[in-house]
């Protein structure tokens, strides 16, 4: 019979977080750590001291040196003992200006981060999964894969790819035991926002449009992450689930 108290267990599960020094990444660190599970973190930020002090592994490293991506993939999996149950690829950035004034740089800086380190860290995270038969690749994408975005274009376009890599590498791996989704955050209070929190009534503007009346704290994002990364979604693979307050139901 189903041990049903076992359905959300992240006990003893082997996860790499990018992006997990701040932000939403930080909280899924924060979050997983108390449920016992064992984590590294890749990240570029120098903001260690939380990370250190929660006892989670920690690689330094610039995720859009796509080249360097399979070293610091090998050392994560050694600091897991050669096991990996969950990959999630949070890292991103985004850069907010008129398309006709994005530098081609600034596409492809986005483009390496958001889409192809995510692509890469997936490849390598699968074929490690597969020799156990299970896993779980967690994409962090946004409501702007759906709708569009205004003055973000090149971040909006990252984050349709990341839905669409989503779907077809779930179409890949499902017969291997990994499930890969998508998580479509609304507007989340973290530093990726902090332009628009720090102007009152862009704020505003932003809130009114939010069925839910506020802005996510990056907290909301856990539960349904959590979800992702457990038995309970075992039969839930190539899926977008926004966590929004109701944006995308607007
Ligand atoms: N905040 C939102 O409203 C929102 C909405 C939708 C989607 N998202 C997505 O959620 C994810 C997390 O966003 P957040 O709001 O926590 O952002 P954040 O800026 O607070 O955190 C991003 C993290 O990525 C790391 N990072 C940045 N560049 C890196 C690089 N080159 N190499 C390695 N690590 C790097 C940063 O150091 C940081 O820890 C992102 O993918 C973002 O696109 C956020």
């Amino acid at each position: 019979m189903t041990d049903f108290t076992e359905l959300f267990n992240l006990k003893g599960k082997k996860i790499i977080v990018t992006g997990g020094a701040q932000g939403i990444g930080h909280e899924f660190v924060k979050a997983f750590k108390q449920a016992g599970a064992e984590i590294v973190v890749l990240d570029i930020s120098d903001k260690v001291a939380s990370l250190s002090s929660l006892n989670v592994g920690y690689i330094k490293c610039d995720l859009m040196e796509v080249e360097k991506i399979k070293l610091y993939f090998k050392q994560a999996l050694e600091l897991l003992d050669g096991k990996l149950d969950v990959l999630i690829n949070c890292a991103g950035i985004i850069k907010r200006s008129p398309a006709v004034d994005v530098p081609l740089d600034t596409w492809q800086k986005i483009f390496n981060l958001n889409v192809l380190s995510l692509f890469e860290l997936s490849r390598l995270a699968a074929v490690e999964m597969k020799k156990f038969g299970q896993g779980k690749i967690i994409n962090l994408s946004s409501i702007v894969s759906i709708v569009g975005a205004y003055n973000s274009s090149p971040y909006s376009a990252s984050k349709g790819a990341v839905l669409q890599l989503t779907k077809s590498l779930s179409n890949e791996w499902a017969q291997y035991g990994i499930q890969v989704n998508a998580i479509a955050p609304g507007y989340i209070l973290t530093d990726m926002n902090s332009d628009i929190l720090q102007d009152s009534v862009r704020k505003k503007e932003f809130e009114d449009r939010i069925p839910s009346k506020k802005w996510g704290d990056p907290q909301d994002i856990v539960g349904t992450a959590m979800f992702l990364a457990t038995k309970a979604s075992d039969y839930v693979t190539g899926i977008l689930i926004p966590v929004d307050g109701g944006v995308l139901s607007r």
